[in-house]
């Protein structure tokens, strides 16, 4: 993408729900979020969505934290950024700002699930700092393995400290 202007980082609000459907589609080959599942997503209380959106308001990604009540482990959930937009560096800093959401939010680590033949997520997942902890056979519906990687975020704010509707939309260009 060539725009002059910077993607805005911002929370989901419920209108992305159709964006978001369209990303899905155009970022995942299989398991797929549906558009309830989605929607529940937005809705959940224990969920942190962030999206990227370009100059002119279109969704180019997003990134979905949950939480668990007694944890200090946040968990990516789903996080992809449009195909015309990767290699630019967006994916990279929507992910340091969803890990700055899960250290506002008092938590100590970060783990994820990615599919063990995704050499690009999981290039970008070492070189932040998260390591494979445990190989998960026959993970995804495709039958695909997958590896769970984790990363210590080194929190210390406690949990109640930002809440997702009041983080303002910010820069990531
Ligand atoms: C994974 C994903 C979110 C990365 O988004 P992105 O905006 O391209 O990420 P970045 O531009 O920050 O690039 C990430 C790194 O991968 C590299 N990279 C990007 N595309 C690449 C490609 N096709 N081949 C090899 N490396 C690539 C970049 O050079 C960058 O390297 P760096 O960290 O050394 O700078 C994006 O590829 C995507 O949406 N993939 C489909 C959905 C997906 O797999 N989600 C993850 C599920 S676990």
């Amino acid at each position: 993408m060539n725009s002059p202007h910077p993607p805005l980082l911002r929370d989901a609000r419920p209108e992305d729900l159709e964006a978001l459907c369209r990303l899905e589609q155009a970022c995942f080959a299989g398991d797929r979020f549906s558009r309830r599942q989605l929607s529940h997503l937005l809705k959940r209380a224990n969920a942190v969505t962030r999206v990227v959106v370009d100059a002119d308001g279109e969704l180019q990604g997003y990134g979905t934290l949950l939480f668990r009540r007694n944890s200090r482990t946040a968990r990516l959930y789903s996080f992809c950024v449009h195909p015309a937009l990767r290699g630019g560096g967006v994916g990279r800093r929507l992910l340091n700002a969803l890990e700055a959401v899960a250290v506002d939010r008092g938590m100590q680590r970060l783990s994820l699930e990615v599919r063990a033949d995704n050499r690009v997520a999981m290039g970008l997942y070492r070189r932040m700092g998260y390591l494979p902890r445990r190989w998960l056979d026959d993970y995804y519906v495709d039958g695909c393995a997958a590896w769970q990687m984790d990363k210590p975020l080194g929190a210390s704010t406690p949990a109640e400290s930002v809440t997702p509707a009041a983080a303002a939309p910010s820069p990531i260009g």
